[in-house]
C-alpha cells in the first residue's frame, strides 16, 4: 500500500507481546496477559495512541495454525512474528537472558557467553527487521523496545537503504551498566553501533544515559555533547524518561464490587497483624533472598513482632528454561521455611509465599490491604510495583520501602530508601515502616501519589513519540554541536 493511501503508521516492536499464546490439549490456542514492566508501560498508553504491536507469540506455532493465531491476536492489535523453537530458544533463553540480562544488571557470574546464541540473536533481529521493514512506508515510525532487539535498528536501515524516510526509536527497559561492566561483552561495539542507527534512544534514568554516552566515547571514540551522539555525520538524540503506569486502571479495579469484597475478606483474615507485601517476577535481580534475610534479622531484633506481622510474598514464575532461574526457586523456598521455623508460632508463619501469576484485580486487593510494600531489587531498570502499590494506597497511605538499586528510586524520593545488602539497616527500616505515624505516612504518600498520577505511562509514551516525530533523521550534524 503506498503512502497516499494511508496515514503514517506507528509500529511498536517488542519481543514479548501484551498477550502470550499457549497451546491447549485439543490443539487450539489460548491467549493470556503477559507480565513484566515493558508490557505494563506500553499497555498504559495503548488506550490513547493508535499503534500496531509486533512481537513473538511466546511459543513455536506450526505453519498450519499460524493464520488462526494471527486472527486471534489481530483482535488485540497484536501482530505475531513466528520463529522455530530452536532459534527462539537461543535468542531468548540464550543471548537475551543468559548473556544480556545478567550483563545489563551487573551479574557477572550469570553471564554464559556463546557464539551460537549470538548468531541466533542476529538472525532473529534480522527477521524482525525484514518483516516490519517490508510493511513500513515512507513517513512511518518504528519504536523498538528493550534488550532482545538491540540489533534491529541497524538491520532496519539496511532494509530501507536511502529510499524511505522512517524514524526509528528505541527504549531500553533495563539498567544500562557502566562502561567498566559493559566492557565484558565481546560484541559490545556491534550493539552500540546498531543503537546509533536510531533517531532517539531512551533510558529510565540519568545514570543509564550517562553510561551509554560513556560507552560511545570509550568503545567507539565518538563525539558526544549533552544528550547527543554524533554517528556517521548524524545526530542521535538520547532521552532520559522514567516510565509510568496507568493509575486509573488500578483505581477502577479497586472500585469493583468483587475487588472490594476481596479487600474485606483479606482484612478479616489478617485482623490483628500488619501486612507487608512484595511482588516480583522470580528473578535473581529482585533481591528476594536478601529480603528474607532482612525479615529474619528484623524478627530476631524485634521478637515481639513474631505473631503480629506477615510478609505476603508473591513470586511470579519467569524464564523457567534458564538454569539460573530454576535454582533460585529452591533457594527461596528453603530460606522461607528456615525463617518460618525459626520465628513462627505453628499457626502464624511470618512469611507467606505464593509462587504463581496473579490477576491485576487480586494484586490491587493485596496492595490495598498491605501496610508496607518492599521492593528489594539488587538491580532493576525501573520497577513498576512501586508505582502500583502507591496508587492502591489511597485509603491507608502505606509505606513504600524501595531499594536504592531500582531505577524508580531516582524519582520516588518520599519512599523509605533501603540498601538490600545492609541487612541491619533493612531490618530497622521494616520496623520504622511498621511504626510510622499517620501524619508522616500521609505526607509521604501524598507526594508519591502526585508523582504517579502526573507521570503516567500515557505521558511517557506520548512524550517519546512526539520527540521521535520531530527528530531530524538524515540531517547532517556539525561536529561538536
Ligand atoms: C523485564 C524486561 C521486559 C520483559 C519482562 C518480562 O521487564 O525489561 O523486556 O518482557 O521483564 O520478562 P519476559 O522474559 O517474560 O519477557
Amino acid at each position: 500500500m503506498s503512502r497516499q493511501h494511508r496515514e503514517p503508521v506507528i509500529f511498536v516492536v517488542s519481543n514479548r507481546l501484551p498477550v502470550t499464546v499457549t497451546r491447549t490439549d485439543d490443539n487450539t490456542y489460548d491467549v493470556s496477559s503477559s507480565s513484566g514492566g515493558l508490557v505494563g508501560a506500553l499497555q498504559g498508553f495503548a488506550g490513547s495512541t493508535e499503534f500496531r504491536w509486533y512481537g513473538w507469540p511466546g511459543l513455536e506455532i506450526p505453519e498450519q495454525h499460524r493464520a488462526m493465531v494471527e486472527e486471534k491476536l489481530a483482535t488485540q492489535k497484536a501482530y505475531p512474528i513466528f520463529f522455530n523453537k530452536a532459534l527462539e530458544d537461543k535468542h531468548y533463553n540464550g543471548f537475551s537472558n543468559k548473556i544480556l540480562w545478567p550483563l545489563l544488571h551487573y551479574q557477572a557470574d550469570q553471564i554464559h557467553i556463546s557464539k551460537e546464541d549470538w548468531t541466533a540473536y542476529q538472525e532473529v533481529n534480522r527477521a524482525f527487521a525484514e518483516s516490519i521493514g517490508s510493511e513500513a512506508e515512507d513517513g512511518d515510525i518504528i519504536w523498538i523496545q528493550d534488550y532482545h532487539l538491540l540489533l534491529m535498528p541497524q538491520y532496519l536501515r539496511q532494509v530501507f537503504g536511502d529510499g524511505k524516510r522512517i524514524r526509528i526509536g528505541f527504549f531500553l527497559h533495563t539498567v544500562f551498566p557502566s562502561s567498566d561492566f559493559f566492557r565484558i561483552l565481546p560484541v559490545r561495539k556491534d550493539l552500540l553501533e546498531s543503537l546509533l542507527h536510531c533517531d532517539l534512544v531512551g533510558f529510565h534514568n540519568q545514570d543509564y544515559t550517562h553510561h551509554f554516552l560513556d560507552c560511545c566515547t570509550k568503545f567507539l571514540h565518538l563525539d558526544t555533547s549533552g544528550s547527543q551522539v554524533i554517528f556517521q555525520d548524524r545526530k542521535v538524540n538520547l532521552l532520559t524518561s522514567p516510565v509510568g503506569i496507568d493509575p486509573s486502571e488500578f483505581r477502577k479495579l479497586l472500585d469493583r464490587s468483587d475487588v472490594k469484597q476481596r479487600v474485606q475478606g483479606l482484612k478479616e483474615k489478617y485482623k490483628g497483624v500488619q501486612l507487608i507485601i512484595s511482588v516480583d517476577r522470580l528473578d535473581y535481580i529482585k533481591g528476594i533472598p536478601l529480603r528474607i534475610e532482612a525479615m529474619d534479622a528484623f524478627l530476631t531484633k524485634y521478637p515481639n513482632y513474631a505473631d503480629k506481622v506477615v510478609l505476603l510474598q508473591v513470586v511470579i514464575p519467569s524464564r523457567e528454561d534458564v538454569k539460573d532461574y530454576r535454582g533460585l526457586h529452591n533457594q527461596i523456598n528453603q530460606a522461607v521455611s528456615r525463617v518460618n521455623e525459626k520465628h513462627g508460632p505453628v499457626d502464624m508463619m511470618p512469611i507467606h509465599s505464593l509462587f504463581s501469576s496473579v490477576s491485576k484485580a487480586e494484586l490491587a486487593a493485596l496492595y490495598a490491604v498491605s501496610d508496607v510494600c518492599i521492593v528489594s531489587s539488587i538491580r532493576d531498570g525501573f520497577n513498576m510495583v512501586s508505582l502500583e502499590y502507591v496508587v492502591c494506597q489511597r485509603e491507608h497511605h502505606g509505606v513504600l520501602l524501595l531499594s536504592e538499586f531500582a531505577g524508580a528510586s531516582e524519582v520516588l524520593d518520599e519512599s523509605v530508601s533501603i540498601n538490600p545488602w545492609d541487612t541491619d539497616e533493612f531490618a530497622d527500616a521494616i520496623q520504622c515502616a511498621l511504626t510510622m505515624g499517620r501524619e508522616e505516612k500521609t505526607a509521604r504518600w501524598e507526594s508519591l501519589n502526585k508523582r504517579v498520577e502526573q507521570f503516567t505511562s500515557k505521558r511517557w509514551g506520548e512524550a517519546f513519540l512526539e520527540l521521535l516525530k520531530n527528530s531530524d533523521h538524515g540531517h547532517t550534524a556539525r561536529h561538536g554541536v
